[in-house]
């Protein structure tokens, strides 16, 4: 199963986006984790379309949009628009409409002229057996390793225990849903991650501060 890490730009520092996105590409990272808040349905407000337009101009690498914001599906076509290729959205967000939104997500067309993929994600407290319905229709399930928010936080313990289960049960059932985490993954713990089932792996601060592309490089070789 390919393994992917996703650097999130929520930890670069914004007066030098495009040249540090250009390090992250350097260093061999196929996606570009976006971090979006509405400042509801998490206590921050980040960035939102015109960052993330102008972002799309300098690279070519697969935008990995994590929407922490109240009604998703409301936004999917915007989204696209300005670059998206998979949107994952919180089923706390909107939890009776998640197949609706799943749906929304995968007829959408990026930028790129392909369908989006759709992500679909639950908060630590959200046990795994709220998404279980929708994992063989969606591309990815994102297992939040901190409560959504904000970067720098530490990694809680519990969560590698979802990965593990939600690992489990996507092989027994001969589904290829990708396994995405996000929050505190550093060069100490990515390997346990991985190990547990995790192929898609968030990093913010462990990529942006210090040697960029060096980081994604160490990062990358420790998940194997
Ligand atoms: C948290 C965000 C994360 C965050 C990760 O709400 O979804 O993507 O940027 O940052 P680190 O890796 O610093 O925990
Ligand atoms: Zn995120």
């Amino acid at each position: 199963m390919k393994r992917i890490l996703s650097p999130s730009i929520l930890a670069a520092d914004f007066t030098r986006l495009g040249e540090q996105v250009g390090a992250v590409h350097e260093g061999g990272a196929q996606y570009l984790h976006v971090d979006v808040m509405d400042g509801i349905f998490v206590p921050s407000i980040s960035f939102g379309m015109p960052v993330i337009k102008s972002v799309r101009k300098c690279t070519d690498l697969f935008f990995d949009v994590h929407l922490m914001i109240e009604k998703p599906g409301r936004y999917i076509e915007r989204f696209a628009e300005c670059g998206a290729d998979g949107i994952t959205f919180h089923i706390e967000a909107d939890p009776d409409n998640a197949g609706e939104i799943i749906n929304k997500i995968r007829s959408t067309l990026s930028l790129k002229g392909k369908p989006l993929r759709a992500g679909i994600s639950v908060k630590p407290g959200t046990p795994i057996s709220a998404i279980l319905p929708y994992a063989g229709e969606t591309d990815m399930i994102l297992v939040m390793t901190v409560e959504p928010g904000f970067g720098g936080q530490k990694l809680i313990p519990e969560t590698v225990d979802k990965v593990r289960t939600l690992r489990a049960y996507i092989d027994s059932n001969g589904l290829d849903t990708d396994i995405e985490v996000d929050g505190g993954i550093n060069e100490g713990n990515i390997s346990a991650i991985v190990s547990a089932g995790a192929n898609v792996v968030v990093a913010g601060s462990a990529v942006f501060k210090g040697d960029i592309s060096e980081n994604v490089r160490k990062l990358n070789k420790l998940m194997g």
